[in-house]
């Protein structure tokens, strides 16, 4: 970790209230690598005193350029909103642990007892809610350039707020979800997962998904059994239509299989929930559809992707907890362990033995 004065190469407004900040200087990878953060000093005197905590988002190829995502959210962000190309910012960097890669448990480098040797297929899922998304962009980034295969789900709250989903593309496929249905499907991120866990993929033909392809969804419910049908059309469908014809069927408790069949123009997304004391239940034995889940977002979404997601898959999350120091002095950045997981101490401090930790690993 070290003091550094990047200048600002880019400030600009990307969504609402999302700004996109460019610093340039020298980013080795090796150092600054996905998931580790920034401790930016956001004003340019004294107050606020504290700095804020930032994700590295990207660095480029040639370790010059690192960008950050920042929600103006209060007063420190407000002012990091007022930089202008030229001038310097104070930052403290890197900071944290970062996010093991599969080849990494792999090679056994920074593997952690009974995780190591579970990630041998590679087929990785992403999962980002709001401003929790840009450090899954630089992972991302880093998956894929070791010939991991990317499934990104990215939730928000409108069409408003929407950022990077391009930039997701390039990665590979992506399902954007908004909580109003303003944009791609309606819902939340643990909706879209529930579509494609266990998803059994059948070609039919070309894959008719490009980077231009949009999400529409088409829900249907029914009492006894939920049909979600997912169409993903072409851009210039606009007819997206949610029909709810039940009650809601779906609990924390339900098994969801699914299949996903392709055909040359339209996908179809299937998934068949039934209840698990249902005796008929018929659970088709697919393929599970991801190795590694890597996820970033808003303690909600995190406790949902807890409950959702069983503790022996290969999972984890980055918390954005409110900091002080940044380097475990202060303590505000504490939170507690769940049994089963305490190291040498119950507590752990975010900034320094996180953000990211194994995804039943903290209590939320
Ligand atoms: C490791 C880490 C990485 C982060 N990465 C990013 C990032 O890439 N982009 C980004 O925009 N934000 C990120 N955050 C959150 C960011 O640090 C806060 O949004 C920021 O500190 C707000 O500062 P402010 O002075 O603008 O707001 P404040 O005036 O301090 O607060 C404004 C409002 O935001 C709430 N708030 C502040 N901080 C948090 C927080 N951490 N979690 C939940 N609510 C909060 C406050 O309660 C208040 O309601 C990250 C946080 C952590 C810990
Ligand atoms: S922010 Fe001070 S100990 Fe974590």
């Amino acid at each position: 970790m070290k003091k550094i004065f990047p200048s600002v190469v880019e400030n600009t407004l990307i969504a609402d209230n999302i700004f996109k900040l460019v610093l340039e200087d020298s980013f080795p990878h090796d150092e600054f690598k996905p998931g580790k953060f920034l401790h930016v000093k956001c004003s340019k005197g004294l107050d606020p005193l504290l700095r804020r905590p930032m994700s590295i988002c990207d660095i480029s190829d040639d370790e010059r350029y690192l960008t950050v995502l920042y929600r103006k959210e209060g007063r420190g962000t407000t002012l990091l909103s007022e930089y202008q190309a030229g001038e310097k910012i104070d930052i403290l960097a890197p900071l944290g642990n970062n996010f093991e890669l599969p080849s990494e448990y792999e090679n056994g480098e920074n593997s952690t007892g009974d995780f190591q040797k579970q990630c041998l297929t590679k087929k990785v899922l992403l999962i980002g809610g709001g401003i929790g998304v840009p450090p899954l962009y630089y992972l991302g980034r880093k998956l894929k350039a070791a010939g991991h295969s990317i499934v990104s789900i990215l939730g928000f709250n409108a069409a408003k707020d929407v950022f990077y989903e391009n930039e997701f593309k390039s990665l590979g496929e992506v399902f954007v979800t908004t909580v109003d249905g303003s944009y791609g499907m309606k819902g939340f991120v643990t909706d879209a997962l529930a579509g494609i866990e266990n998803a059994e993929i059948e070609d039919c033909g070309p894959s008719s998904r490009t980077a231009h392809n949009r999400t529409s969804s088409r829900l249907r419910r029914t009492n006894d059994r939920s049909v979600l049908q997912v169409h993903e059309d072409h851009e210039d469908d606009e007819n997206a239509e949610i029909e709810d014809c039940g009650p809601s069927s779906r609990t924390a408790h339900n098994r969801t299989s699914s299949r996903l069949r392709r055909t040359n123009d339209r996908s179809v997304l299937q998934v068949h929930e039934d209840h698990e004391d249902d005796e008929n239940a018929e659970i088709e034995d697919c393929e599970p559809s991801y190795d590694v889940m890597y996820s970033c977002g808003p303690k909600s979404m995190l406790k949902a992707l807890q409950s959702r997601i069983s503790s022996d898959k290969l999972a984890y999350m980055s918390l954005e907890e409110r900091m002080g120091c940044g380097v475990g002095a202060c303590l505000a950045c504490v939170c507690n362990y769940n049994e089963g997981f305490e190291r040498d101490k119950n507590y752990s401090r975010v900034c320094t033995e996180g953000p990211v930790y194994k995804l039943h690993e903290i209590s939320l």
